[in-house]
């Protein structure tokens, strides 16, 4: 029980220490243009980290196709967020 409890404390210390040095701003170099994503700002504006986070919010790797297909313009598209190639790309 006493070592259940370590862990859990170690777990939740990690788990702030973690979130508190999430980038308030990410940029991504790309042949079109450099996408900048406010992390902080979409945070606020969506509230929920679910939106983009499975389980323990961490790093997330980022390709084409998660930028095109499953993440970003897809919830633009949804949401109404930018999709024009120049409204990411600049
Ligand atoms: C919602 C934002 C967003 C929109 C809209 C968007 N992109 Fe991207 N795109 C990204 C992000 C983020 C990456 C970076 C992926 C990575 O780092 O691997 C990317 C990557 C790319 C890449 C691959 C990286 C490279 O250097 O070759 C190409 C090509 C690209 N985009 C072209 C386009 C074109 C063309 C359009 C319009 C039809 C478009 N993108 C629209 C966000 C966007
Ligand atoms: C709109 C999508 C989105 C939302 C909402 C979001 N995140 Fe993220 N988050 C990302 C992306 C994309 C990355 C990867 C950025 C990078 O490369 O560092 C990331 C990275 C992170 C990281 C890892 C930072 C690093 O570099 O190690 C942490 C921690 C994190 N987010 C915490 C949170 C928390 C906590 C919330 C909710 C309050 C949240 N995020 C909401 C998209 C999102
Ligand atoms: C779950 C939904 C969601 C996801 C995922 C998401 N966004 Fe957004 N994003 C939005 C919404 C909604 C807006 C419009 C905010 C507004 O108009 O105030 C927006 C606005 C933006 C803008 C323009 C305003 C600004 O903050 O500069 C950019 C650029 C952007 N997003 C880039 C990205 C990139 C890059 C990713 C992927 C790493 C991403 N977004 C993922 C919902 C999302």
């Amino acid at each position: 029980m006493k070592r259940l409890i370590v862990t859990l404390l170690a777990l939740a210390f990690i788990t702030t220490a973690t979130a508190a040095i999430a980038a308030d701003v990410v940029t991504y170099e790309a042949s079109k243009g450099t996408v900048t994503f406010n992390h902080k700002a979409h945070q606020e504006k969506l509230g929920d980290c679910a939106k983009c986070h499975e389980g323990t919010p961490a790093k997330i790797e980022m390709t084409k196709d998660k930028a095109h297909k499953e993440l970003c313009k897809s919830c633009h598209k949804d949401m109404g967020g930018p999709t024009k190639c120049n409204d990411c790309h600049k």
